[in-house]
């Protein structure tokens, strides 16, 4: 049963507190309410091949922040009416992606670092891994 009743215009991008530094910039994430959620888990994507496409589900109670720490890449969003395609390349912008949405993350660049933050700990039974089960999910 989707309680949440989310949508593709609940997702956005928001900038991430950002020091300048001639030296090298720092960007700082941490649970201070500046997000939707608290953060409990913390995993990135690396050495991804040309051509791969990662993603592929949907979470039925996850929030996740995606970050492009390094290089680039698109993440597709789909709530079942709409697709967005939003397309990561700043360290200090992060994409805010609430539960019930399905999402493809595709075009890496070469190096790109995907960095997640998670507001929960890993758990199978939260993916939504085919999409006629998702709309059949968001559909009730
Ligand atoms: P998955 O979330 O499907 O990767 P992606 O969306 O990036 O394509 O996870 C891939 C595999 O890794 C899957 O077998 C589950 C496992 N995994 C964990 O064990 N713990 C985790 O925190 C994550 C994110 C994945």
């Amino acid at each position: 049963m989707n309680d949440l009743k989310t949508c593709i215009d609940d997702c956005n991008v928001i900038g991430l507190t950002k020091i300048h530094n001639p030296a090298g910039n720092i960007t700082i994430i941490q649970n201070d309410g500046n997000l939707p959620f608290n953060v409990k888990r913390i995993y990135y994507l690396y050495d991804v091949p040309g051509g791969a496409e990662r993603g592929g589900h949907a979470h039925k109670e996850l929030y996740q922040l995606i970050v492009a720490a390094s290089g680039s890449f698109d993440v597709v969003l789909d709530d079942g009416k709409k697709k967005n395609t939003f397309s990561l390349n700043r360290p200090s912008f992060g994409l805010v992606i609430v539960p019930g949405i399905w999402r493809e993350v595709v075009n890496f660049s070469s190096g790109a670092i995907c960095l997640v933050l998670a507001s929960h700990k890993y758990d199978e039974d939260d993916y939504i891994r085919n999409h006629e089960d998702f709309l059949d999910y968001i559909s009730k």
